[in-house]
């Protein structure tokens, strides 16, 4: 079996909604310390709606495929399923990341996390973080499973 899925490869070699936004209501980075990669997810969110999302990835072709598949799977959203979204979804997504690799998608969720929080803060609202378990995107322990 392949390493990686044909659609890894696709959103590696073609990656989706790449891109800054100038004036995103919400910013999130984050970074993984151990392998040094850094994701930056952008969102213009209009009536709790993610009207449009772009992302740069600073790090390895799991990380750019997930950072593409998660934006996909956000865009023309509401809020809500953005918060929800997790790692897992977005590597199921992809068809599947090799063990070793899935530590690639939590990047995506946290990035998506973050700039919720950003957008959350920008306009006073309280973020409530993980749909599940009530944690922001670094705390959150369920995954939101
Ligand atoms: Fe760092 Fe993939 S190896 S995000």
């Amino acid at each position: 079996m392949a390493l990686y899925s044909e659609k890894v490869m696709d959103h590696f070699r073609n990656p989706r909604n790449l891109g800054v936004i100038e004036d995103a209501d919400g910013v999130g980075e984050v970074g993984n310390a151990k392998c040094g990669d850094i994701m930056k997810i952008y969102l213009k969110i209009e009536n709790d709606i993610i009207q449009d999302v772009k992302f740069e990835t600073f790090g390895c072709g799991s990380a750019i495929a997930s950072s593409s598949m998660a934006t996909e799977l956000i865009k023309g959203k509401p809020v809500s399923e953005a918060l929800a979204l997790t790692n897992k979804a977005v590597a199921e997504a992809l068809d599947g990341l090799p063990p070793h690799k899935m530590h690639c998608s939590v990047l995506a969720e946290e990035a998506i996390q973050k700039a919720l929080q950003d957008y959350y803060e920008k306009n006073g609202i309280p973020y409530d973080g993980c749909a599940s378990c009530g944690q922001s995107g670094h705390t959150c322990c369920c995954g939101g499973a």
